[in-house]
């Protein structure tokens, strides 16, 4: 009897769990518009289906890691599906919508480990699904910049990338930005989640005073005297 009591809360208690992770967990879609081109002929045999997909909950899981919301799902994004497309088109790959759309061509054209390389955008690409973007103020190369960081982070910065202090500016964008923001964060560790937190409802350069002190322009000479660049 009292086994039995017992088992049956064990049930409600696993049906509950269930019913919470259903609530946050994430559907991923996959779609190959480009199979019958060699590029998606190429996607078949070197990278795939299931590795895709599984790259995808992997980088989601992991960009809620980054951005300290893996504990929070109240301060992530409202998103429950991810659909992948592999196209016939020009470009790289893009995220709108919820989608993200990876090129044929691109793959077709790279000379090297295309699945690495593939699996670099693909984190790139889902940083932006659930990244804030200041209700669309904030300036697009610290967007690409946190979508890169996240790439750095993984581990799939590629080989071409700038060094530590290179770059122009620290909105340029992309690897640039990637490496400046890696420098604040090594001045206030979480300092991009916290950024991105900021980035919810607006955005404001004096998010960076806010968060170490100094405005992003001194950061970014402090950031060059460092290395020298
Ligand atoms: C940014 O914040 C400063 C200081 O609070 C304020 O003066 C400025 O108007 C803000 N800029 C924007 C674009 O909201």
């Amino acid at each position: 009897m009292a086994n039995s009591i017992t088992l049956c809360l064990c049930f409600s208690s696993l049906a509950i769990l269930a019913t919470i992770q259903g609530i946050h967990a994430v559907d991923y879609t996959f779609t190959n518009t480009a199979a019958n081109t060699p590029g998606g002929v190429r996607f078949t045999n070197e990278i795939g289906e299931q590795y895709s997909i599984q790259t995808l909950d992997a980088a989601t899981n992991f960009i809620w890691k980054i951005f300290q919301q893996d504990t929070t799902p109240a301060d992530r994004k409202n998103v429950q599906k991810v659909s992948l497309f592999i196209d016939d088109m020009d470009g790289v790959a893009y995220a709108s919508n919820n989608e993200i759309h990876v090129s044929a061509r691109y793959i077709q054209g790279y000379s090297g480990d295309v699945k690495t390389e593939i699996t670099g955008v693909l984190y790139h690409e889902m940083t932006h699904i659930w990244q804030w973007n200041g209700n669309g103020q904030a300036p697009g190369g610290l967007i690409e910049g946190i979508a890169d960081y996240v790439r750095l982070k993984a581990g799939y910065a590629p080989s071409h990338w700038v060094k530590p202090g290179e770059g122009d500016r620290w909105d340029q964008g992309y690897d640039v930005t990637a490496r400046f923001l890696d420098y604040c964060d090594s001045l206030r560790s979480g300092f991009v989640a916290e950024l991105n937190k900021k980035m919810r409802d607006g955005y404001n350069n004096t998010y960076f005073v806010d968060l170490l002190g100094k405005t992003v322009d001194q950061l970014w000479m402090d950031y060059k005297a460092k290395y020298n660049t």
